[in-house]
């Protein structure tokens, strides 16, 4: 962190002449609850050590200026004139949070701003919600919004939603803004409201393996996944899934296809399982927590359909291993990492053991992350 902090710093000032302010915004593993979120259900998230660094400050030159160190990628651009660039850029990201600052009757300033991660993106480490964090943050300090953070958040939400087309819930938003040292974060989502959980496993840690694959169609096949969520929970006449059982689902079976019945069984049954996590965490139980994130896995895989052979593959390794007490796909699915609750003094060995094979089969790398639980999106001094 400090070496990217130091980058974007020594890039500003190369650029603009001036000193910058230095913002932090980390990225997020998510220990249980996927696609539960816009079901206004619960999730488990946690801030990590690895996110976006931007260097930002006003600019007097009568424009604005972002750069992308990563991809080395700059643009300029006026604040009255915004609208969404082509998808996939990743200029949407700052457009959108400018705009739906301003959309709150905001006034942000001309500014130029510098950033650079160490997270992949398309790892399901929500690489998008740290940029979108930072750029709030920055502009939050720089004009003296006056906004809180869970506004904050709900800016970087609808920045995603109307500029870059994920209508994303706020999980990812969420963990990356509000990140405790050491916790996870049990998060309701309905509320907005966290309980912090310290993660000190004595014996046995959360490792990352990524994939390093990222299916194309992720973001329509997600946005498609959120509108079956939404028709089901209409048609039980309940605000969302959140509020159903599987006992009300099975009341409307003939009234939804097979394939968004299991839809719907997988999220009211995630989210039980998330409250079930929760739990097993409080009574220190880690192998009935690994249970359940098996079957996490297991749900997203078959049920909701959000998997792929990489991440399959991943999650069988881990089955293997007796070390491994639980491993599931994590984010929104169709590649990026999966997460493991690995007992430390058998991390390294998994790790040798999964890497080979997974190079046997798709002829390709993954890699292995080590995380710690981290505070939320700051201000570098
Ligand atoms: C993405 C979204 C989140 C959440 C997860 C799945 O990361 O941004 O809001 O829905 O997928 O749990």
């Amino acid at each position: 962190m400090v070496k990217l902090i130091k980058e974007v710093k020594e890039s500003f000032k190369a650029t603009f002449k001036v000193e910058p302010l230095l913002v932090f915004s980390p990225g997020r593993i998510n220990i249980i609850g996927e696609h539960t979120d816009y079901n206004d259900g619960f999730v488990f998230p946690a801030a990590v050590d690895k996110g976006i660094a931007a260097a930002i400050q006003k600019s007097d030159t009568g424009s604005c200026t972002a750069i992308a160190l990563d991809l080395d990628s700059k643009i300029e651009f006026d604040l009255d004139k915004l609208k969404p660039s082509k998808e996939g850029s990743w200029e949407n990201y700052v457009f959108g949070v400018v705009a739906e600052i301003q959309n709150r009757n905001k006034v942000v300033g001309d500014f130029n701003i510098v950033f650079k991660g160490n997270i992949p993106g398309g790892a399901g480490m929500s690489s998008s919600a740290a940029l979108e964090n930072s750029v709030v943050f920055g502009l939050n300090e720089l004009f003296e919004l006056g906004l809180t953070k869970t506004e904050m958040i709900l800016i970087s939400q609808k920045a995603e939603h109307n500029y870059v087309g994920v209508n994303c819930g706020i999980m990812d938003q969420y963990a990356s803004m509000f990140g405790i040292k050491d916790n996870a974060l049990h998060l309701d989502c309905r509320t907005i409201q966290s309980k912090p959980y310290k993660i000190d496993f004595k014996k046995h840690q959360f490792i990352l393996i990524n994939t390093n694959v990222k299916h194309s169609l992720s973001d329509s096949a997600y946005n498609d996944r959120r509108s079956a969520c939404e028709s089901i929970a209409t048609l039980l006449d309940v605000k969302a899934l959140r509020d159903a059982t599987e006992a009300d689902l099975e009341k409307i079976i003939d009234k939804v296809t097979p394939t968004n019945y299991q839809k719907a069984l997988y999220v009211i049954q995630e989210n039980e399982r998330t409250l079930k996590a929760a739990k097993a965490i409080e009574d220190n139980d880690l192998e009935r927590l690994g249970k359940l994130i098996y079957q996490s896995h297991a749900g997203l895989s078959d049920q909701y359909k959000v998997s792929c052979d990489e991440l399959d593959f991943l999650v069988a390794q881990a089955k293997k291993n007796k070390y491994v007490l639980g491993a599931r796909m994590m984010g929104g699915g169709f590649g990026g990492c999966t997460i493991n609750l690995v007992a430390r003094n058998e991390v390294n060995a998994f790790e040798e053991t999964v890497s080979k094979a997974y190079k046997n089969k798709f002829d390709k790398e993954c890699s292995v992350y080590f995380i710690e639980l981290s505070n939320g999106t700051h201000l570098v001094k």
